[in-house]
Formats: structure tokens, C-alpha cells, sequence
């Protein structure tokens, strides 16, 4: 039994995750308030959404016109005027306790009584992200897959003190949203996917770094052996190797064992980080 009606839906940071999140909701007929620190950024993210709209559009998977879904869609640098009026709120700023922590704190002090604040962390446990709101109860983890407006899964994490209400709420929401919730109900770092993608990089880091296979060779068995629909450097690359590494962090520091892997924290020293900075494992043009 679902008793919260979802209308309106607050999307706090707009950087590779969150403009795509904005963007299913807004598609889904959601009204959105997309929260970042600037409108540069902002802007920023407007124009990716406005890119991918484009695309749906042209090859006939979008039942409006991309204006029209842009309409829902409202920006702001003001972290109270995003949550205040939302009845749902999905976190997706950098991956960094301290960072999400205070804004939970701020969020649960703006946001309606009955919002419920979700987080699209990879890999920080919700109990920790709940124990700093007034609401324990209201606080979930929504884990999208990038990009969000292509990716079916979504993880639902129930935290220790998260309620079966909130739980119905996301999974009914994540449906309205066309996905495929799957409930996590053990809140461990990485939950399920983070916690097999991490081994592979693993794998995949130690014979390339053992000299046993090349970066280029790891991708092509990924892809044509193991039918990845991208290669694992590709795929580090396409999340961002800062995040990954901040992912890692996050789930080592919770006492995941990872033996490490040194390709990925020198790219980071260089700020090689991917498709979004033109180069990481590979270049883009
Ligand atoms: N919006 C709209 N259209 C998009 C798009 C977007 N965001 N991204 C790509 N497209 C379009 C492309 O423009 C292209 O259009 P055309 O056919 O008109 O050229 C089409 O989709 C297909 O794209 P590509 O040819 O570039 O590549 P593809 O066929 O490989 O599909 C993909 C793209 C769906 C991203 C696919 O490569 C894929 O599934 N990759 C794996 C993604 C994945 O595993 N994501 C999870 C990462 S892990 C994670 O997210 C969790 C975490 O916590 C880190
Ligand atoms: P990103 O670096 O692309 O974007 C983060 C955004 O948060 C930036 O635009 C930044 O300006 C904004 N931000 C930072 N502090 C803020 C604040 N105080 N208020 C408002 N906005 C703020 O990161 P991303 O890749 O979108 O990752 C976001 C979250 O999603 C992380 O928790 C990450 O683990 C998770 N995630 C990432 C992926 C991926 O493939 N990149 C996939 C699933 C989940």
C-alpha cells in the first residue's frame, strides 16, 4: 500500500548523473528542480538534456516535443528553493561522505515532512547518509546506471531504519520513471553492482599491470567473449576514473578488499579522467 503521491521531484547536483536523472523525470512528466553550485553548470547540464532529448526525438522514442519536456524542468543554485515544494529528492553530487552528509543535513531541514531523500551514491551505506536527517525513516538509496535515460536498473537500498513505505514509494517510482528497481536490502558498500564491477577492474588492473595483457586486449574480451556492451577500461573511462577511484575509496574504507590499482591513480594524478576531460584509458576526439 502506497500512501505518497509523487509530483513534484528535487535533483540535487546536475554533473554526468544528475542532468540524466532530471532528464527521466521530466520525460516521465515530473515536475523537476534541478539543484548545482552555479548556472554555468547548470546551463551546462541543460544543454546535455536538450542534446539527448534530441536524439530520442529524432529516432521517435519521445511521445513530445523536447520543448515540451524541457518546460518541467527548473533551475536553481538554491538548495531550499529546489527541495522545498519536492515530495521526492534524489541526491547525485560528488561521491564524498562530507560533501553528501551536509547536504542531507540541509536537505531534511528544507524539505517537506513527508519528502522522502534518496541518494544515487554507488557506494557509501545509506544508514550513514540517514543518521545525519531528521528522517531515517524517509532516507533511501536510488541507484541509477548511466547513462540513466538508457539504463534499465535501478538499485533501491534499504537503509537499517528505512521504512516499507519508503520502499514502496521508490520501487513505484522507479517504474513510473520506466526502469527495473531491484531492491538491495543489505546496505553494504557498492550494494550489489558496484561490488562485481569493482572485482573486474580488479582483474583487469592486475594483468595489465603484471604485463599479461594489454588494456586493448582486457576490452575486446569484454566485449566480443564476455558480450559487455563496452570493454572495462571503456567503461571506467565512460563513468569517469575519478569517480570510480572515489567509489573505490568509499567501499575500501568500509573494509571492501581491493588489492589496488596504480592505472587508475595515476590517470587520476594527471587528470586524464575520461570522456569528460578527452582522455583517460583512451583519447576522444
Ligand atoms: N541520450 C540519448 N541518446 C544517447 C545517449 C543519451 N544519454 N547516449 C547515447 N545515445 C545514443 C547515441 O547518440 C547513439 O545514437 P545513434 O544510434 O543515433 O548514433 C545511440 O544512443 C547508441 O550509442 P552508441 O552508438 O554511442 O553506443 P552503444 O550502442 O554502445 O550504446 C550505451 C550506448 C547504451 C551507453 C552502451 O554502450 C552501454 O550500455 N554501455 C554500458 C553502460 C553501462 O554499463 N553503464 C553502467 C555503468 S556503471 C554505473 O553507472 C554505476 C556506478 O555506480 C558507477
Ligand atoms: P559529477 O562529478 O559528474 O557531478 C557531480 C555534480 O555535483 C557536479 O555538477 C557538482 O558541481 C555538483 N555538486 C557538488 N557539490 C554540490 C553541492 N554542494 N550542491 C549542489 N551540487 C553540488 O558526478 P557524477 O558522475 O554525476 O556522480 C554523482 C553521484 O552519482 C556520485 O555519488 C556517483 O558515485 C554516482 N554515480 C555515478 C555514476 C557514473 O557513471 N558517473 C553512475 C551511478 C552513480
Amino acid at each position: 500500500m502506497v500512501n505518497l503521491q509523487v509530483r513534484e521531484i528535487a535533483v540535487i547536483g546536475s554533473g554526468t548523473m544528475g542532468h540524466g536523472i532530471a532528464e527521466v523525470a521530466a520525460i516521465s512528466g515530473f515536475s523537476v528542480h534541478l539543484n548545482d553550485l552555479t548556472l554555468d553548470i547548470l546551463q551546462r547540464a541543460l544543454n546535455n538534456i536538450r542534446w539527448s532529448l534530441d536524439n530520442l526525438h529524432r529516432k521517435g522514442q519521445l511521445k513530445e516535443e523536447p520543448s515540451e519536456v524541457m518546460s518541467r524542468i527548473s533551475v536553481t543554485t538554491s538548495l531550499e528553493d529546489a527541495v522545498k515544494n519536492a515530495d521526492f529528492i534524489i541526491e547525485a553530487v560528488f561521491e564524498d561522505f562530507n560533501v553528501k552528509s551536509s547536504i542531507f543535513r540541509r536537505i531534511s531541514e528544507y524539505a517537506p515532512p513527508h519528502a522522502i531523500l534518496a541518494s544515487n551514491t554507488s557506494s557509501i551505506p545509506i544508514s550513514e547518509l540517514a543518521s545525519v536527517t531528521n528522517r531515517p525513516d524517509k532516507v533511501i538509496g536510488m541507484h541509477f546506471f548511466n547513462p540513466p535515460v538508457l539504463m534499465k536498473l535501478i538499485e533501491v537500498v534499504r537503509g537499517d531504519r528505512t521504512s516499507d513505505e519508503t520502499v514502496n514509494v521508490t520501487v513505484e517510482l522507479g517504474r513510473r520513471l520506466g526502469k527495473e528497481p531491484v531492491v538491495v536490502n543489505k546496505d553494504v558498500p557498492g550494494f550489489i553492482s558496484n561490488r562485481v564491477f569493482m572485482r573486474l577492474i580488479e582483474a583487469a588492473c592486475l594483468m595489465v599491470t603484471g604485463n599479461e595483457a594489454t588494456i586493448e586486449a582486457i576490452d575486446s574480451a569484454a566485449r566480443f567473449k564476455l558480450g559487455l556492451p563496452m570493454g572495462v577500461f571503456e567503461l571506467i573511462d565512460f563513468v569517469g576514473i575519478d569517480v570510480v577511484n572515489s567509489i573505490l575509496k568509499a567501499m575500501v574504507n568500509r573494509g571492501f578488499r581491493f588489492s589496488g590499482c596504480g592505472l587508475i591513480d595515476e590517470r587520476v594524478k594527471e587528470g586524464k579522467l575520461g570522456l569528460k576531460t578527452g582522455e583517460g584509458f583512451y583519447k576522444y576526439p
